[in-house]
């Protein structure tokens, strides 16, 4: 890492807090004006480093910018850091994980953007992804062993991930819409697009890319969202690291081990945070609706619903659509 950055990262762990220019040389084991020099190009940067005589420099709680730096101090494992790929502005951080994925990118490659300007959602939609509000994020996985049919556990399993990440940094307790949409407040705040390549004579997958949308401070959603999608925080100022933390636990949950097996622990975490289990639901089928009870969920993620006259159905994620009665 170069000065700058080594720099920003001392910034980050002690935020809020005062660190002199002699400090900072001390520690860095460099003179006092280059640390000058990196602030100077720092705040060209966009950050906000609150200078105060015979005190020092400190990062702003205001300043949310996102970066590798910013990251670091939250990351269990050093190593992780140089896998991160952070930019401005993408057209989409799935797009551009695709891309790397077939230049060979390896397993634990994350991919990140301030703003998005066409984020994918899943069936074709758009992912509304405005600057300095949310977290936009596509991981590139390489699992050992894994068929098409477990795409579903990934995606499971990267559901529970965020919601672990969300209640460990936020204390929230979001719940799981089946399959993939993550609500607060009864509204989505969160999203996750999985794409896959499959060898299709061995029915083995290449690589796998998981893009996670979330919204944490957005509220100037277009018309047509603004019912059903919702922030963490929503309305409120938040602390400037929040963007940095919250991305850096999910990459901690996400990364912890190479083993995407079905494991049964994160089935019954996602099962504990689904909200449709024991309701009515409606089913929205090509050809028309019908109410049933969710009862429970397969090891394919399939849902399990009862219909009225008893019979028992399971839905897959691609062929219906399910809404709270
Ligand atoms: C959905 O709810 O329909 C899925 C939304 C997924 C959005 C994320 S944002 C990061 C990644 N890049 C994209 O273009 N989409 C996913």
């Amino acid at each position: 890492m170069d000065t700058k950055n080594k720099i920003l990262e001392l910034l980050e762990r002690n935020r809020g807090k005062s660190l002199s220019g002699e400090e900072i040389a001390g520690l860095l084991g460099i003179s006092r004006s280059a640390v000058w020099k990196a602030i100077k190009s720092l705040k060209n940067d966009g950050h906000i480093i609150v200078a105060v005589t015979n005190r020092g420099y400190s990062l702003s709680n205001d300043d949310n910018i996102l970066s590798v730096a910013g990251l670091l101090p939250y990351l269990s494992n050093n190593d992780l850091a140089s896998k991160i790929y952070i930019s401005d502005s993408l057209e989409s951080t799935n797009k551009t994980a695709k891309e790397m994925a077939i230049n060979g990118y390896e397993h634990g490659t994350v991919v990140i953007a301030d703003t998005q300007t066409s984020g994918k959602g899943r069936y074709g939609r758009h992912f509304y992804s405005p600057p300095r509000s949310g977290l936009y994020m596509s991981f590139i996985l390489r699992p050992q062993f894994l068929d098409l049919q477990n795409t579903t556990f990934i995606t499971i399993a990267t559901a529970v991930a965020v919601c672990k990440a969300i209640q460990t940094v936020t204390h929230k307790e979001p719940k799981i819409k089946w399959v993939n949409d993550i609500l607060l407040d009864d509204k989505k705040i969160c999203g996750i697009l999985t794409e896959a390549i499959t060898d299709y004579e061995s029915n083995n997958i290449d690589w796998i890319v998981v893009g996670i949308g979330i919204n944490i401070c957005t509220d100037d959603f277009p018309n047509e969202l603004s019912q059903v999608a919702g922030s963490l925080f929503p309305h409120e100022t938040t602390d400037g690291a929040i963007r940095n933390r919250l991305g850096a636990e999910i990459i901690n949950i996400l990364l912890s081990s190479n083993d995407w097996a079905i494991n049964n622990k994160i089935y019954s975490e996602y099962r504990n945070r689904l909200m449709l289990l024991g309701k009515v639901v409606t089913v929205i089928e090509p050809n028309g609706t019908y109410e049933a009870l969710a009862a429970d969920i397969d090891t394919n993620g399939g849902l399990i619903v009862k219909k009225d006259n008893g019979e028992i159905v399971t839905l897959s994620s691609t062929q219906v659509s399910v809404k709270n009665t």
